[in-house]
């Protein structure tokens, strides 16, 4: 959710101050409102089309049973057979928006250690703090197509977050995909395509628990347009737009890359906003239950996005864990669907114990415990019984010098309210400004430096001379003049774009503009801060024109000269008119160089074949380090070898319009993802429309040979996986309701108003008569193993090693530079699935050679890269043919691909006919 402004808080709070200034709840009426939300009403969705089915999925799979979390269950389980019912519940529910200091803040259980968990943004750094890093985005990792950068980013933001005390980091982002080409968030992930993104979020994940602090992937599934993504309250009026996607479609594209962040170990997962097939995505018991749970075996806690969940019990049978940031419907008025709620519904029996427990379970087991220091903050809110100091070790290890966080989310200054959404709060120690920095500006610059994509570079005009004279043009080189800050969460395109707009952002502790880096590096250096092209200039042959331009989109909940998030105005045409400025410069200027920041593909058919126009850059979103990164590579210090992380389009309308933007429709907007497996390249390919640039499309100032390339086969093929193992056990604890004294409020207890509790003023009066209307079909039975289960991420043996595919590579050009090897694969012809003509399943990235340098390249190709889901049998089958063969090819773009490795022969060739089109360019 937007963080809110000021003046709404103001106003919430003026307009319910007369409520209550503390809140004595009225549980009969709690109740009442509890099952009427919580009922059939709420679970009624508007109907989807024909074919998109949210089936239902009960009960929830309880965690436990995966291997390597067997240690952290087993002390989990010790702690969670001795907590009260207010402890379980508390650790389950935030405690409200704007009610502690980072953005999302649990209750505590501080009998065990356990203190107020903070959940902090953002994916590409600490959000809403100072002293910190802001890393270059996702999609700009994307663009280095390095896993070790991707890696080398986790481990640095991981160490940020540790150090500022945040206990979850919200990120990495793996959806949306970036299906829609103006979709809002599409560079907070790693690209379109799911194995690009698979590589990004996992490996982002790896780095970022490294240091011990839980990451979030984030948002499961479907969250591919801004626009109408949150339900309108009150509910009945509009609900979020819904993402119907078909069952195969969701494996084999959108949730792929959540199951290599599961089986990387990632510990937590939030959900979207967007229903899906017309199930909200926080109580949608298919996602949750069945996909995460069952099938993906995800371990670990399954949250909400802020304020998308809609009802309690309901979300509690569908397996969410974690209430975020808490709140109801409203926030700031102390109501909760979990809280004092969830006790309730454990007490008269309507959820039973046994899944508040693996909740709970879930999140002690993941977390584990902080060494907590006891501040008058936390005596004030949390006290409830000794803090015992019997840490012991989970699977996160955050009970060995965990860090309480040091920062507010709220305010940059010292000292300020505790509970600033309060009626009165107390006043506390806000910020200790403690900086996290390191020598991370390294990582950052690396990958900036490294994502930047050259698309053209007419006869090496790039890299520059330092003593060339240089005109530069748009507001795009420099800095923001009011501060790259000025403008909250980013929600302004004004001057140098480093990251887009919304929660996904970080503080710039400082922003290296181009502008500046350029001077700092070249002596004959002129600058027209304008987006308009001047008039009366005078150009000289000689003369280089180096124009920058950008395209921004962002989160839904501001509105950037008429982006409501999504590109809804721009398209994905560059903004300011930058089109006008580069043609203006390419009439001028004989040689024309165009640097562009963007969240995702642009149209350039205005300019890109201009005669004049001899070089393009696409430095994507690079974050705090936009300048240095861009003259290493504009003066030939390092060579260029980023590649796109999508494709680039010659006319948006070559896409099929199921991936435009959905507009407004009554109760609810509809996302029909009709276009099934084919989007991006996927989509061209099979439409044999030219891309102006290809997927993965990257020039580099040397050249690269790729040779002697082998096929090895490691396991033999078999249509079905080999059968996966039984679930094992999970905990088992005492199915006894728990004595309504243990949700008593606490003798003595000082509540704050509108902060969430637990606790109910006259517990001993629930009963367990009266009925439920529970979900249409809810169970308590469980369901039977999935075929496609086993372990984290899926049957293991999805990630047995097929094949293994080597290619020697040679820097036979004159600079030092690095390769990308991306192997495509295109299935037998006699496969009878409907499926892509090729797909990326595997690429690295090889290590900086000398001219003349070579390296053998060797990629891996697994059961789940040749599989297709099939959505009778439910499982991953390959379509194995003993006549026509897996063929793999070899190369560094979905349209330059030279070398072809064959399954059944074991013969690789080059010279072979692509079966795609060709690009216009590159
Ligand atoms: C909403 C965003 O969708 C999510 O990505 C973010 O983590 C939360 N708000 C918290 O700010």
């Amino acid at each position: 959710m937007a963080r809110v402004t000021f003046i709404s808080v103001l106003l919430l709070t003026l307009v319910s101050l007369g409520l209550a200034m503390v809140r004595t709840p009225n549980y009969a009426a709690d109740i009442k409102r509890a099952q009427q939300l919580q009922g059939s009403s709420k679970n009624k969705r508007n109907s989807v089309p024909a074919g998109y089915v949210a089936a239902p999925y009960y009960p929830t799979p309880p965690g436990g049973w995966v291997s390597n979390w067997t240690a952290a269950y087993a002390k989990a389980q010790k702690v969670v057979a001795n907590m009260t019912l207010a402890e379980k519940v508390n650790l389950t529910t935030g405690v409200g928006e704007d009610m502690g200091r980072c953005v999302g803040n649990t209750g505590s259980a501080l009998r065990f250690g356990i203190p107020n968990l903070c959940l902090q943004d953002s994916a590409l750094g600490v959000a809403d703090t100072d002293n910190v890093t802001a890393f270059p985005a996702g999609i700009t990792v994307g663009a280095t197509w390095s896993k070790a950068l991707a890696y080398a980013r986790g481990l640095a933001l991981g160490a940020e977050a540790r150090g500022k005390g945040v206990n979850i980091q919200l990120g990495p982002v793996v959806g949306p995909m970036g299906r829609k080409p103006r979709g809002g968030r599409n560079w907070e992930g790693f690209g379109a395509d799911p194995v690009l993104q698979a590589w990004g979020g996992a490996e982002t994940v790896k780095g970022i628990q490294a240091n011990g602090v839980i990451a979030t992937i984030k948002h499961f599934i479907g969250n591919e347009q801004e626009a109408y993504r949150m339900d309108i309250i009150p509910h009945g009026l509009m609900q979020a737009i819904s993402s119907n996607i078909d069952d195969r479609t969701l494996h084999e594209l959108y949730s792929w890359p959540f199951a290599e962040a599961i089986r990387a170990g990632v510990g937590a997962v939030m959900m979207s906003y967007n229903d899906v097939n017309g199930s909200a995505s926080s109580q949608n018991s298919m996602m949750i239950n069945g996909i995460l749970k069952d099938e993906f075996g995800f371990q670990g806690i399954v949250m909400c996005d802020w304020l998308a969940q809609i009802s309690g019990v309901g979300s509690a049978l569908a397996g969410l864990d974690m209430a975020m940031p808490g709140d109801g419907d409203i926030p700031f008025f102390g109501l909760a669907y979990w809280a004092y709620e969830l006790s309730t519904s454990v007490l008269n029996g309507t959820v039973p114990l046994s899944r508040l427990n693996d909740m709970v379970t879930r999140i002690v087991a993941t977390i584990s415990r902080v060494p907590l220091v006891l501040t008058s903050t936390h005596s004030k809110t949390l006290r409830r019984g000794m803090l015992t100091r019997d840490y012991q070790w989970y699977q996160l290890g955050q009970d060995q010098d965990y860090p309480p966080p040091n920062f507010s989310a709220n305010t940059a200054n010292p000292t300020g309210l505790c509970y600033p959404a309060a009626v009165f709060s107390p006043t506390c120690v806000t910020n200790e400004y403690v900086n996290v920095q390191a020598d991370h500006f390294k990582v950052a610059r690396n990958i900036s430096r490294e994502a930047i994509t050259l698309l053209k570079n007419i006869n090496n005009t790039l890299p520059l001379s330092t003593s060339a004279v240089l005109k530069i043009f748009g507001s795009d080189a420099e800095n923001n003049p009011a501060g790259p800050n000025a403008c909250s969460e980013r929600a302004c395109d004004t001057g140098v774009l480093g990251m887009g707009w919304g929660t996904g952002t970080a503080n710039y502790p400082y922003l290296d503009a181009p502008i500046d880096a350029i001077k700092r590096k070249a002596a004959n250096v002129t600058y027209y801060s304008s987006d308009s092209f001047p008039s009366g200039l005078t150009a000289t042959a000689s003369d280089i024109a180096i124009v920058f331009v950008n395209s921004d989109s962002g989160e839904n909940q501001d509105t950037v000269e008429g982006n409501d998030g999504d590109r809804s105005a721009s398209g994905l045409y560059t903004w300011h008119g930058g089109d006008a400025l580069v043609e203006a410069a390419a009439a001028k200027y004989a040689t024309v160089i165009v640097v562009i920041h963007t969240v995702g593909p642009i149209l350039v058919e205005n300019w890109i074949d201009l005669p004049s126009v001899k070089a393009v850059v696409f430095a994507h979103l690079p974050g705090q380090e936009a300048g240095d990164s861009l003259t290493d590579i504009l003066f030939g210090d390092y060579s260029p070898s980023g590649h796109l992380p999508y494709s680039i389009p010659v006319a948006e309308s070559d896409y099929p319009s199921s991936v435009s933007l959905v507009g407004f429709e009554f109760f609810q907007v509809q996302d029909t993802f009709s276009e099934g497996l084919y989007i991006d390249y996927r989509y061209l390919n099979k439409h044999s429309i030219a891309p102006r640039f290809a997927f993965g499309h990257g020039l580099s100032y040397t050249t690269f040979s790729r040779t002697s390339a082998t096929i090895t086969a490691v396991t033999p093929l078999s249509s079905t996986p080999p059968t996966r193992a039984s679930t094992g056990s999970t905990p088992v604890y005492s199915t006894a309701i728990p004595p309504a004294s243990e949700v008593a409020w606490p003798a003595g207890f000082n509540a704050i108003s509108r902060y969430l509790y637990p606790y109910l003023d006259d517990p001993q009066s629930i009963s367990s008569s009266g009925t439920f209307n529970y979900p249409t079909g809810y169970q308590t039975t469980p369901q039977p193993d999935p075929p496609a289960g086993g372990d984290q991420g899926g049957n293991p043996a999805l990630w047995d090693v097929m094949f293994t595919l080597s290619v020697n590579v040679t820097n036979t050009g004159k600079f030092a530079g690095k390769d990308v090897v991306m192997v495509f694969v295109q299935y037998p012809s006699d496969n009878p699935w409907d499926t892509p003509i090729i797909q990326l399943r595997a690429f690295e990235k090889t290590d900086t050679l000398a001219a003349g340098e070579g390296e053998v390249v060797t990629l891996q190709i697994t059961r789940k890269d040749l599989s297709i889901w099939d959505v009778v049998s439910q499982n991953w089958i390959i379509p194995v043919s003993s006549t026509a063969p897996f063929l793999f090819w070899i190369g560094d773009s979905s349209a330059n691909l030279t070398l072809a490795c064959e399954s059944l022969s074991g013969k690789c060739s080059d010279g072979r006919a692509l079966p795609v089109v060709a690009p216009k360019s590159g």
